[in-house]
């Protein structure tokens, strides 16, 4: 179905909060019910740049002004041609409007609540595989009401979120499509009246660990258009018994050895996955997110420094939401104090080889990683950038010592999987150019017509060398939070997706939101983070040569409602664009436009995928493509010349299976699964 386009898209009057409890309970251990774990006072670059500001007065704030906006010039080479053409205009009060661009030529969706995903007039959409879909041979049909661990262990798996195509050939018609599982919603996954929250089944929790992990499939494209999903060689389930190789400078630290890995070099599982990347050698990361809520007894610990440490992830006593640790002890840290600290990383996965061990990269750092993606630096380094996706929390960057080798030889990716072992983690700091009395937490425009400034990466380890005082380098790898509180990392409204575009070479942040930003005894606002109260979250945009550590940035987007004064669409005419809120996951497209999807819509309508140019006239144009069904969220885009992919996670989530809001996508009285939908239309994406 298609909901009727209008120029300027009308919001939902119905306001409802953007998840539902039950989501926030399962996929993040209700983070925003508890106290943010930052709670450093940490006095990082916003605060230093007001009271300099405000000591020396809004002069030297011009002066500071000046140098940014040579920044993007002057860091990208010869000066001129160098400055992105929306620089050129005067953003923020032209009210521009160009020609379509090519990718986003569409009519828009408007926003709804329908139980269904929305598509442009045009497109069609199929599902390609849905929760319990056979992934490896043998594996049986999905029957709701006969679920076993057996069974779930060789099928898809539940809460599908990031997305990675990776074609097998030239031609693109064989690609392995590979999936995060990131969390399990037991009250919506098991028939009604068959789990009890409190006393679950040991086959229950069996089915859990199964449900969680990663899918590799092979998809073929259609001749009519679009993928499908094919028996496979290379299919392949990783689930909480799949065996990781701990790599890096932490592997065997004593923080990771327990009594079943002696070593701490061999991890049985991955955790909330969550969003990830496809490197340039044709390998999966991805990033282990809300691994904090599956330990149970954190109380139990006594000794200050270890208690600080859990308390910094977000680790709470008591019983586990999932109650995990009544079958098997590693979840208890009463028991295994050291299994905690063997999640939190960046993982790699090689879909090329089924019989492959993936991989925990220490040298990333251990948070609570949303993704991780990898530009090439100009010298052949490996630059991989991953958001600690937590309020207050911060941006990270890992430089490779050793340089990329091009090609997708076996050799090739062995070479280049190596070079995350080997290399500088860093930590950003971002300082606005405004004067302070020009950022006051509601969004208004400072008055040189942006939230800009200059950034710097500060350095946190490299190899066995730490550069934080106090901390050994194996535990700023192991206890990265903790190391980058003291050297003034800029606490950021909840980093989510950290995204290189392939055609501008720019960065790209997606911040979803922050509702503590500016509360009693939080941190204020600042430039990068210039909303008290932040619901409707923000993109971040920046310029550098990947393997430095000077960087210029501005914000693309203020997202939200774009009746209201405090969001900003790049400078676009706000009277032409799709309202906006919480930007999670990031794309690009061929031609270099963003895409977005959201996680949490605080306007009322459903989750959606959303497309921006981010330069020329129409930078800051974002046009809603497609809304996801009731209770969802829109997860791992993937954009290609003739398909769009994306991650329809938690339908209905919430209700219960009793009573299911969302019947997507079997219809009828079906309860809802979590599932891949490809977009197509005959005809390239987004041309018309
Ligand atoms: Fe799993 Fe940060 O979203
Ligand atoms: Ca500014
Ligand atoms: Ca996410």
């Amino acid at each position: 179905m298609s909901v009727q386009p209008g120029r300027l898209l009308p919001l939902l009057t119905s306001h409802r909060s953007g998840r539902s409890p039950v989501t926030c309970e399962y996929r993040c251990g209700n983070a925003c019910a508890h106290p943010a774990p930052n709670t450093s006072d940490n006095e990082y670059f916003g605060d230093v740049v007001r009271n300099v500001v405000s000591r020396r007065g809004a002069l030297k704030a011009g002066a500071v002004m000046t140098a940014t906006a040579a920044g993007f010039a002057a860091l990208s080479g010869t000066a001129a041609a160098a400055v992105p053409p929306a620089l050129a205009g005067k953003p923020g009060t032209s009210g521009r409007q160009g020609a379509p661009v090519p990718g986003t030529d569409f009519d828009p969706v408007a926003p709804n609540t329908a139980d269904a995903v929305v598509i442009p007039e045009g497109y069609e959409q199929r599902v390609l595989i849905r929760w319990g879909d056979p992934v490896v041979p043998g594996a049986p049909e999905f029957d709701f009401h006969n679920q076993s661990a057996a069974a779930q262990a060789k099928q898809f798996g539940y809460n599908n979120d990031f997305v990675g195509l990776i074609p097998q050939d030239g031609s693109g018609k064989r690609n392995f499509l590979v999936v995060n599982h990131e969390y399990t919603t037991e009250v919506d996954m098991f028939p009604a009246g068959t789990y009890d929250p409190e006393n679950p089944t040991e086959e229950q929790v069996r089915i859990a660990w199964a449900a969680h992990g990663l899918s590799v499939v092979q998809a073929e494209r259609e001749r009519s258009g679009g993928l499908k999903v094919v028996p496979s060689r290379y299919n392949r389930r990783i689930t909480m018994d799949t065996e990781f190789e701990v790599r890096g400078p932490a592997a065997g630290s004593k923080y990771l050895k327990t009594s079943a890995d002696p070593s701490g070099r061999v991890v049985r599982g991955t955790q909330n996955n969550c969003a990830g990347g496809v490197t340039p050698w044709g390998t999966v990361l991805s990033g282990e997110e809300n691994f904090n809520q599956y330990f149970a007894n954190a109380e139990t610990v006594t000794d200050p420094v270890q208690a600080e440490r859990l308390a910094r992830y977000g680790i709470s006593g008591g019983a586990s939401t999932r109650k995990w640790e009544r079958f098997d002890k590693r979840w208890d840290i009463a028991q295994e104090p050291n299994e905690v600290h063997r999640f939190g990383w960046v993982v790699e996965i090689d879909p090329n080889d089924p019989d492959s061990r993936p991989i925990k990269h220490t040298a990333l750092g251990r948070f609570k990683h949303e993704a991780a993606n990898v530009k090439i630096a100009k010298d052949g380094r490996v630059v991989v950038y991953s958001g600690d996706d937590e309020r207050f929390d911060y941006i990270y960057k890992f430089v490779s010592n050793g340089k990329y080798k091009p090609g997708k030889s076996a050799h090739a990716r062995r070479h280049n999987m190596s070079l995350l072992d080997d290399g500088t983690l860093y930590v950003a700091k971002f300082t606005g150019d405004s004067p302070a009395s020009e950022i006051d937490g509601s969004g208004a425009l400072p008055s040189d017509g942006e939230f800009d400034g200059v950034g710097e990466w500060i350095p946190l380890a490299s190899g066995n060398k730490s550069f934080v005082d106090g901390f050994t380098a194996e535990e700023v790898y192991v206890f990265t939070r903790l190391a980058a509180d003291k050297v003034g990392a800029t606490k950021m409204d909840r980093p989510e997706d950290i995204e290189p575009n392939p055609v501008n070479g720019r960065i790209y942040a997606a911040l979803t939101n922050n509702s503590d930003r500016g509360a009693s005894g939080k941190a204020g606002a600042d430039e990068a983070n210039p909303r008290n109260g932040n619901r409707n979250g923000h993109v971040l945009e920046w310029e550098e040569d990947g393997a430095g550590t000077r960087f210029v940035w501005r914000l693309l987007l203020v997202c939200g409602d774009p009746a209201t004064a405090d969001t900003y669409f790049g400078g676009f005419d706000k009277n032409a664009v799709s309202p906006i809120s919480c930007p999670d996951n990031l794309a690009f497209d061929s031609y270099g436009n963003l895409w977005i999807s959201t996680d949490g819509n605080a306007l009322g309508s459903n989750d959606g995928l959303f497309s921006v140019p981010v330069d020329g006239p129409n930078r800051g144009q974002v046009k809603q493509f497609l809304t996801v069904p009731i209770g969802a969220e829109a997860c791992g885009p993937v954009v290609t010349d003739d398909v769009v992919l994306v991650a329809v996670q938690h339908p209905g989530e919430g209700a219960g299976a009793a009573n299911p809001e969302s019947h997507w996508p079997d219809g009828g009285s079906a309860n809802p699964r979590p599932a891949i939908v490809a977009v197509w239309k005959k005809g390239r994406i987004g041309v018309r």
